[in-house]
Formats: structure tokens, sequence, C-alpha cells
């Protein structure tokens, strides 16, 4: 076997002798800034089946058959269950809903065929988990008559076992005419090997009263993180709130722009009962079911005590059309709609009636809404400029009369050249090289306070010395590129008072359908396959150990670089978080805290280590973990010294109890 230059180079590394001098750190007791207690959280929308197929839990693909003009209605995911079964798309006179207007219609295939089973097979998002002694929660609606059962049932793709089947009720001649809906529920006896499985509802041919039957909203849920009806996939839903998020933007992205200006997010479109949500057009490739809709999103909030940051509609599209001054008025009334339905009183306001007919008679409380996604992007600079002349001030307006309490965040920040009109913030979207987020380690030092500022998105997303947007972004997030971002969070924190929050974005990814390999998470039907990226333990790591008061550091020998590093105080706790990049060896540390100067007090370091490659990642398909974390008690000397070292691309963090 040959050595590499780069093994080389690391032996020449591993072999220097430790004797760099210590870099001696000070954190005095006062002087700092209070923060904010908004610090990192998640920023979702449906982005390649992070919604439909990922943390909304729906196991049906393509349940009801929605379209539009992008991505036209169609059987996609749907079979016959045998040769004997025809399956056509069906748009009825008499749909099921408005919103649904077409259906899915079964007939024997031919007279010969008429005394068989016949049905339809739902081969989900790329597969479906099924687990023993789950509760499967299923629905569908039929229209036709059908005397005799229909069977619902989990079968393997590979070897055709059922693992579980259930009878549900037939449509008696009292009921045919209109659309009847069936509810059941599965409970596997087994758990099958591998996600290579389908749904079916299959039926007797010859009992079906008029030639054939008509299918919609055939839907499959498994338990859901909270219990929650129509809710979030549990392993998925579990491995975000482990980061201890604090705040949950959406829903969008490119999704609330949409591409056209008539096929944004309509909130409206998403509320109420799935059988009136027509879904829409993505801006992914692919149909979505808003299954996840408005009240989802809150519900989310809800479940994992996040403070919202509605994203609303702002009259820009991604094709770069925008809605002119004369027409802006409208724009902004769907958006206090929007707000009223949030959190309007449910016996004085419209909006707030229809949330409560909804289930939700207590409004919810709203203390941030950004205003679009990105217009400093779509149609620039025209659109851009049309966001600095009258959208963004419209909407600040509007919103600064009616919720003064509502800190407005105008989606480009102060970095994309927006003078961010009081007293709105601003968000700031860094999607760089690891090089480039540690040389903007200072990027918030001498922002004024005025520019208060949300990092609503971030990733590193190319290697150093990369090639541009298109040319070589990384498959996957990489530990190099993940310390990159832990440097950048820390400079961001030392300025917390200026800085709403951060947030990684994307941050689910579905392995069947991507092309961004940025994420916090992968996932598939297989829950085995569900991996947490090395951004993913940087980010848990400095967000679990939230700030609510900076402290200041002095350096009295050493300083910032290859060392960078933020102090401050979190309930009853001192806390030092660090980061090391560029080091030639192993950073030797010497850290006090103004006025806790017992000896053996001792302090909590957790460290994360990554791979000797710093282009390492988290493969599902290996299911190694290349980021090495370690928790050790760390002992004060004489002083209350605390002594550490921390070697190349490494990320830690301190804490001492006591105030
Ligand atoms: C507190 O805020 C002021 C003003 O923004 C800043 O100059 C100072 O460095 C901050 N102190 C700390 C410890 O972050
Ligand atoms: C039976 O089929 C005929 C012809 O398609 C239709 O007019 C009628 O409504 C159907 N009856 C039922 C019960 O579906
Ligand atoms: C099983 O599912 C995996 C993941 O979707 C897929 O790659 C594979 O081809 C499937 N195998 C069969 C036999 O269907
Ligand atoms: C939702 O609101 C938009 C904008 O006002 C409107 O065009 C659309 O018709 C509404 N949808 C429904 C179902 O009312
Ligand atoms: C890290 O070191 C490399 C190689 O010397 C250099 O090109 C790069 O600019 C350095 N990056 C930072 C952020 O210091
Ligand atoms: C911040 O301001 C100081 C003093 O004017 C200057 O030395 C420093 O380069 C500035 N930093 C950045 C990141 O602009
Ligand atoms: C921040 O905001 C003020 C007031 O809008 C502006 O004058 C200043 O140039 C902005 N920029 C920075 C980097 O603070
Ligand atoms: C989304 O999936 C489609 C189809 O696989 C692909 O063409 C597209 O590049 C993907 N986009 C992203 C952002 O992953
Ligand atoms: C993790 O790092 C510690 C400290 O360097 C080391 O003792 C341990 O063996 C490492 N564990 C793994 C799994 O690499």
């Amino acid at each position: 076997m040959m050595l590499t230059l780069r093994t080389l180079a690391m032996l020449a590394v591993s072999i220097l002798p430790g004797c760099q001098a210590a870099i001696d750190l000070l954190v005095h007791s006062s002087g700092g800034n209070a923060t904010s207690p908004i610090a990192y959280g998640l920023m979702h929308e449906d982005i390649n089946n992070s919604g439909d197929g990922g943390i909304y839990a729906e196991l049906i693909r393509n349940r009801a058959f929605q379209g539009s003009e992008k991505f036209p209605s169609s059987l996609e995911a749907w079979t016959p269950f045998n040769g004997a079964s025809a399956l056509s798309l069906k748009k009825l006179c008499t749909p099921l809903s408005a919103a649904l207007p077409y259906s899915l219609n079964v007939a024997p295939k031919s007279a010969t065929t008429q005394q068989g089973k016949i049905g339809i097979v739902n081969s989900g998002f790329w597969g479906m988990d099924v687990r023993a002694e789950q509760k499967y929660s299923g629905s569908f609606y039929v229209k036709g008559g059908y005397e005799g059962h229909f069977t619902a049932s989990l079968q393997s793709v590979i070897t055709g076992e059922v693992f579980a089947a259930v009878k549900v009720e037939g449509v008696s001649s009292g009921e045919t005419g209109g659309w009847v809906r069936r509810e059941f529920t599965i409970v596997p006896g087994k758990t099958a090997g591998n996600s290579n499985n389908t749904f079916a509802i299959t039926f007797d041919a010859a009992g079906v009263k008029n030639g054939s039957l008509n299918f919609n909203l055939i839907s499959l849920f498994p338990p859901t993180y909270k219990n929650r009806p129509n809710g979030l996939r549990i392993d998925i839903a579990e491995a975000l709130a482990e980061l201890k998020p604090k705040f949950l933007r959406f829903p969008g992205g490119n999704m609330l722009e949409g591409d056209t200006l008539t096929t944004y997010w309509k909130w409206n479109e998403t509320i109420g009962p799935l059988k009136d949500r027509p879904g829409m057009a993505g801006v992914w490739q692919y149909q979505l079911t808003t299954g996840l809709g408005l009240v989802e999103y809150m519900e989310w909030c809800d479940d994992m005590n996040l403070e919202p940051i509605v994203a609303v509609w702002d009259g820009l599209a991604l094709d770069g059309n925008y809605v002119p001054q004369s027409q802006i008025g409208e724009v902004v009334q769907y958006a206090l709609d929007e707000l009223e339905f949030l959190t309007g009183d449910a016996a004085t306001t419209k909006w707030g009636a229809v949330r409560a007919s909804l289930g939700h008679p207590r409004p919810w409380k709203i203390k941030y809404v950004e205003i679009g996604n990105e217009d400093w992007l779509a149609g620039r600079p025209t659109a851009y400029d049309t966001y600095k002349q009258y959208r963004f001030q419209a909407f600040l307006t509007a919103f600064n009369d009616k919720y003064p309490n509502i800190q407005v965040i105008a989606s480009p920040s102060v970095f994309d050249g927006m003078v961010i009109p009081a007293p709105g913030a601003g968000d700031y979207h860094p999607y760089l090289t690891p090089d480039k987020f540690v040389a903007a380690f200072d990027k918030f030092d001498n922002l004024s306070k005025q520019n208060l500022t949300l990092i609503g998105e971030a990733a590193a997303t190319h290697p150093n010395g990369g090639i541009g947007w298109d040319g070589n972004l990384m498959a996957n997030p990489w530990w190099g590129g993940s310390v990159g971002e832990a440097i950048f969070l820390i400079g961001a924190e030392r300025n917390s008072e200026k800085v709403i929050g951060a947030t990684y974005a994307p941050g689910l990814r579905n392995l069947n359908r991507w092309q961004w390999g940025m994420t916090l998470l992968q996932h598939a039907a297989d829950p085995a396959l569900t991996t947490r990226s090395t951004s993913w333990h940087v980010w848990r790591l400095l967000g679990s150990h939230v700030l609510t008061q900076t402290l200041p550091v002095t350096a009295q020998s050493g300083g910032i670089r290859p060392l960078y590093y933020v102090a401050g105080k979190s309930e009853g706790t001192h806390v030092f978080k660090a980061a090391v990049y560029n080091a030639t060896q192993p950073v030797e540390i010497s850290l006090r805290f103004e006025g806790m100067t017992a000896k053996g007090q001792t302090a909590a370091l957790t460290v994360l280590r990554g791979p000797q490659d710093p282009y390492g990642v988290n493969d599902p398909f290996t299911q190694i973990n290349v980021v090495n974390e370690t928790t050790l008690a760390v002992a004060a000397d004489e002083g209350g010294v605390f002594r550490f070292s921390l070697p190349h691309l490494s990320v830690a963090v301190l804490e001492l109890a006591g105030n």
C-alpha cells in the first residue's frame, strides 16, 4: 500500500512535539449582553419528499390523485392487485370534493375474470415500514355498490408474505350513489424484515354491483409523534427533537413562493379536512398533498415546544414575477388573514372562528413573522428592487399597526444589500465553504443592534476552493464542513443580542429523491436508514447549551485562531464553547472563570472529534458515525484553572455548574 501525501501530512502532524504554549483565557463575571432565548432552531419546507414521504407520517403515496397544470393527476405508485384488475383515473360528475376531482376506478379486466379477487396496491414512498404490534390507522372513500367485504393488507413485495389483513365493511345498497368513508386499523403480528412492502385493498369482483368501484383519499398512518392524528413520523421527529430546537421556520423556502404568481403556498388551502385540500404544484418536481399544512406546522411547534417563525407570501414567484404596487394591499391582507387565523379570537374574528372549528379554539401566540423568502434572489435585480421600494414596507406597516408585538423579519439581510427599515429584522442564508464560514467568524461583530438578524438557513455546501454553486456541491455534510459551521455559529453567539437564532437547512433529505446533499438527517421508508449527519452532531452540541447571557473573555496569551470560542451563562451554569480549525497541533487551553477559583471544582467537557479524513461523512448505508463524542470531568487546578487540549477540527462545550 502506498502512502498518499495526505497520510504523510497527517503523520507529520501527529509526531510534532506538543511544545505549543497554552492559550490562557479568563472569562469575566460581568460585562456581557443578555441574549434572546431563541437560539438554534429548525427550518422546514417540503423539499423533495421531506414532508410527504418524510416527516409527514402518511404511508400512501398519491393518496388522493392530486394534480395541477404542472403535475397532472396520475396513478403514480398504484398498480392493479393482480392481472385481473383494470385501473383507471376518472373525473366523475360527482367527485369526492371540489378539491379532489379525480378518483381511481377499479374494474375486472374482462367478463371472464369477474369471479376473482381484484383491487389496488400502493408502493408507498419507495416502500413501507411494517412493524409488529403497531397500530396502523387507515381510511378510504369508495363509491359504487359492493356486496361483500374489502380486505386491507400489508405485504412483502419480495416474498408475497402478508403481515396483516383486516376485513372492511362493503357498500350496502342504501349507501350506493354517494361516496362513503371506511375506517380500519391494522396491527401486524410480525415485523417485516425490510421495507419492500406494499399496502393493498382487495375485493371480490363478483360482489361489485355496477361493473366497477371508485376510490379516493386512501390513507394509512403508523403511530405518530405525540399521537397526533395526521401527524409526524416518530423516528424523524425524535431525531429533530434531540437537537433541542427552539423555533421552526416554515413553510419555506422556495415552497412558499411557488413557481408562478398563481401557484404560491396558499395557507387557506392547507387547512381543514384532507378531502378539502387540493394540494399544490411543488417547486421541487412533484405535487404536494399539503397534508402537512398550516395547522400541522403549528401542532409540530406545540409538540416540540418551538417558537413559530411564520413566513408569509409577499407577492414574489420563483419565475421572477411580482405583484405590482397597486395590488400589494390584497397580498398584505391575505397575510393578515393568516395571522388572524392563527391568533384571532374564536368568538369575535372570522378566521379565529374557522380555526376554532378545526379543533383549535385557543389562539396561538406568534412572535415572529417573516415577509417572503429570499427576495434578493428570484427575479433580481428588478423584483428585489420592488421589495425594497414597496413590498416589504407595506407588510411592515400593516403588521406594526395590527400586531405591534410581532417582530417582522425581512427575507434578505443587511449583508444582501438591504437597508431594513426599523423595526424590521433581516434573514441571512450563508451556504459556504468551510474556509469561508471560518472567515465569517467576525461577520456580526460590527453589526449594529438595529440590524437584528435571523440566520434562517445555513450549511457548508462546497469544499474549500470550490468552483461555484453548481460546480462541486458536496454529496453529504462532511466533518470539515460541519466544523466550519460551528465556528460561524460561535461567532454569531458572541453577538447573540443581534442574532435572533440560527438554523441549518435543508434539515431533511429523502434518500430516494435528492439533489442537495446538505441535511441534518437522511431518511427513507426504512427507519434503519435514518441517519444523523456530521452537522447534526455539531448543531446538537451547540444548540443544547443555549446562552442566556454572553460574558467577555480576555486572552492573557494566544488569541482567536486556531481556537474560536464564546463564553456565557445558561440556566445555573457557566458555558464555554469552542472549535479548532487549521491547527498544526492540539491546542492547549487554560481557562478560568472570574470569581470561581476553587481548586478541584469539576466541569463537564464534551468534545466532538471527527475522522482522520476531514471529508468523512455519516453514510446511511454503513451506519458508521464518524463523529466521536466524549464527555469527561475536568478538575480545576490551583486558582480554578481548567486545563485541557482540543485537536484540529474539533468542537467542544465545557460546562461548569454555578452562577
Ligand atoms: C455586548 O454588546 C456590545 C454592543 O453590541 C458589544 O460591544 C460587546 O462586545 C458585547 N459583549 C459581549 C461579551 O458579547
Ligand atoms: C351504475 O352505472 C351507471 C352507468 O355507468 C350509472 O349511471 C349509475 O349511476 C351507476 N350506479 C351506481 C349505483 O353506481
Ligand atoms: C427494496 O427496496 C430498496 C429500497 O427502496 C430497493 O433499492 C430495492 O430494489 C428493493 N428490492 C426489491 C426486490 O424490490
Ligand atoms: C385561498 O386564497 C386565495 C387568495 O385569496 C384565493 O385565490 C383562493 O381561491 C382561496 N382558496 C379557497 C379554497 O378559498
Ligand atoms: C486554512 O489553511 C489553509 C492551508 O494553509 C489555507 O488555505 C486557508 O485559508 C486556511 N483557512 C482559514 C479559515 O484560516
Ligand atoms: C470591524 O470593525 C473594526 C474597527 O473598525 C475593524 O478593524 C474590523 O476589521 C471590522 N471587522 C469586520 C468583520 O468588518
Ligand atoms: C445597520 O443598520 C443601520 C440603520 O439602518 C445602518 O445605518 C447600518 O449601516 C447597518 N449596517 C450594519 C453593518 O450595521
Ligand atoms: C428533487 O428530485 C428531483 C427528482 O429526483 C431531482 O431532479 C431534483 O434535482 C431534486 N432536487 C433537490 C433540491 O434535491
Ligand atoms: C473517541 O475518542 C477518544 C478520545 O480520543 C478515544 O479514546 C476513543 O477511542 C474514540 N472512540 C472511537 C469510537 O473512535
